[in-house]
């Protein structure tokens, strides 16, 4: 096993995060938060989605935010869109790249977004169909990979057999969530020990929240197996409205201390990132949820 000599960090800050917190930020203030991280680094940001109002009322300002990204270049902004009714709001609103998300969890996947794991499924062909008819790419995510908080216990076979599916329906890449945070060292071995069977490492990556304080070292183990795609939010923000106790994704900061001890490059420059996390912080009106962060910012 060999560590990856450079890692591509997916900021999922303005919607992970922010689709999680109870005060809504208006679109002025998420697209001020684009603005700063897409000056760190960064090469891919997740700067909303295109859901429900009625579920997600936090993401409903996404089509004014990617009306005022769209003509930044070189940087990959991509919003969610369960179905076609989001796929053709986010090409409305110039979206260039989507994701869908499903689940290894049948009842997850009922709270979420409302049906069964098969019909989610059936319901992501009609968006592959518009999105490959527009060259828009689209991302697949899985959700309680190591663990769903109705269910408790998901077997790794259930992550890679839905995994395969999005994969072979046209996602570029699966990015296992685990969204409550319960996985440890063993499960993330388990888990990509089974998943990686089937799947290329270069299309998989890792989609960890903090909840139990496990993220930095499952990533650690996701780098032992070569994985190079890891997801993270600024601050620590995030968490996921169907899922009670879930806390935000890994923080950014923490991450790209971590690479950067390790040597492994990101393009990232944390001073900018910096500015990016005491700028979210300051309207939450809370310090960020990063060790990185809070020790480097009272230097
Ligand atoms: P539904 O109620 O089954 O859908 O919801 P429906 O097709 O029956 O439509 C019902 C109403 O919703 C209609 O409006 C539709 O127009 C509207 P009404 O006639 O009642 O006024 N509607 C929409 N509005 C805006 N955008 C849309 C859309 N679709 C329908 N795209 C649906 C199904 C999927 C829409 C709903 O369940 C939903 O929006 N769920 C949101 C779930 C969500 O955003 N969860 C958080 C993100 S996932 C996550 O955080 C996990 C992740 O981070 C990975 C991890 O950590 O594990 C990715
Ligand atoms: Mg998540």
């Amino acid at each position: 096993m060999m560590f990856p000599t450079q890692v591509s960090i997916v900021e999922v800050g303005p919607r992970d995060g922010l689709q999680n917190e109870k005060q809504a930020l208006s679109a002025a203030q998420k697209i001020e938060l684009i603005r700063l991280l897409s000056q760190t680094g960064l090469s891919r940001i997740e700067a909303g989605s295109f859901v429900s109002p009625k579920w997600v009322p936090q993401m409903a300002n996404s089509d004014s935010v990617f009306k005022a990204l769209s003509s930044e270049a070189d940087i990959r902004y991509s919003a969610l869109t369960p179905n076609l009714k989001g796929l053709e709001a986010a090409i409305e609103a110039g979206a260039k790249e989507v994701a869908v998300f499903g689940a290894a969890s049948e009842s997850f996947s009922q709270k979420n977004i409302n049906c069964s794991i098969s019909e989610s499924l059936k319901r992501f062909e009609a968006v592959f169909d518009l999105a490959s008819k527009n060259s828009i790419k689209v991302r697949g995510y899985v959700s309680c990979v190591m663990g769903c908080p109705y269910e408790g216990k998901i077997l790794p076979n259930a992550v890679t057999q839905v995994s395969k599916e999005l994969i072979g329906m046209g996602c570029y890449e699966v990015s296992l969530g685990d969204t409550i945070g319960v996985g440890t060292p063993k499960a993330t071995r388990l888990l990509l020990d089974d998943v990686l069977r089937e799947i290329s490492v270069s299309k998989v990556a890792a989609h960890f929240h903090d909840t139990y304080g496990q993220a930095l070292v499952n990533l650690y183990t996701a780098l032992e197996y070569g994985v190079s795609t890891i997801d993270s939010a600024v601050a620590g923000l995030g968490g996921c409205p169907y899922a009670k106790g879930a806390s935000g994704n890994v923080a950014t900061e923490d991450v790209v201390y971590m690479l950067n001890g390790m040597e492994i490059m990101t393009g990232i420059d944390m001073d900018k990132l910096l500015a990016a996390s005491s700028y979210i912080s300051n309207v939450l009106g809370r310090p960020p949820v990063s060790k990185a962060a809070n020790a480097l910012l009272l230097k």
